[in-house]
């Protein structure tokens, strides 16, 4: 198995490069046939662990449409459910747009929590969730994830735009931590 070891830790290969642009391409497909009669959606693409996902499903979405990036940064406040973020780079017109929220990974879904509701605030016209990878087991929310790409288990991963304190972001496949 193709391993790879970031700082103290060693990883294997868990999905290769080929599948996830299965997915990717799959999920477009979707997209493209949901949006194709709307005005010029826009992709809100989440930073850091999105740019390789947003990307790639890009490349194959066939209907005129813009994209954005945004952040969520930590702030020095803390509510009692732990650190509050707030979205930032907010600039584009959000206000009766159909927007697509691409995120790199629902896990717990706190993170997609705050960016809805700060979204919102924003009155899009839609707002749709696309995910590369979504943990199931993992997951304590309630709102929808439209489009997911594939289900995984509640593992550690990183590669293909996911880090390990920072690093592993470049590797074109994804790889789950081996205990
Ligand atoms: P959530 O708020 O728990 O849903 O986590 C969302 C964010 O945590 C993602 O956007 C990722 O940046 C990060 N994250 C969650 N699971 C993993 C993982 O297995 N590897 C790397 N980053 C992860
Ligand atoms: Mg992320």
């Amino acid at each position: 198995m193709k391993q790879v070891k970031l700082k103290d830790k060693e990883f294997g290969v868990s999905i290769p490069a080929e599948k996830i642009q299965k997915v990717i391409s799959e999920m477009a497909i979707k997209i493209n046939n949901d949006y194709k009669d709307k005005e010029v959606p826009l992709f809100i693409s989440i930073l850091n662990g999105s740019f390789m996902f947003t990307a790639d499903l890009f490349k194959h979405i066939d209907f005129n449409c813009e994209v954005t990036f945004l952040k969520m940064a930590s702030y020095s406040g803390t509510s009692t459910t732990g650190t509050v973020k707030q979205l930032i780079g907010v600039n584009e017109t959000i206000k009766g747009r159909d927007v697509i929220i691409l995120e790199d990974i629902v896990d717990t879904g706190i993170t997609l929590e705050q960016i809805l509701e700060q979204l919102k605030t924003f009155e899009p016209l839609s707002i749709k969730v696309a995910s590369l990878l979504y943990k199931p087991e993992a997951y304590q929310k309630d709102m929808t994830v439209d489009y997911i790409g594939m289900e995984i288990p509640n593992d550690f991963i990183v590669g293909y735009g996911l880090d390990y304190d920072g690093l592993g972001r470049n590797l074109a496949d994804i790889y789950t931590l081996i205990d």
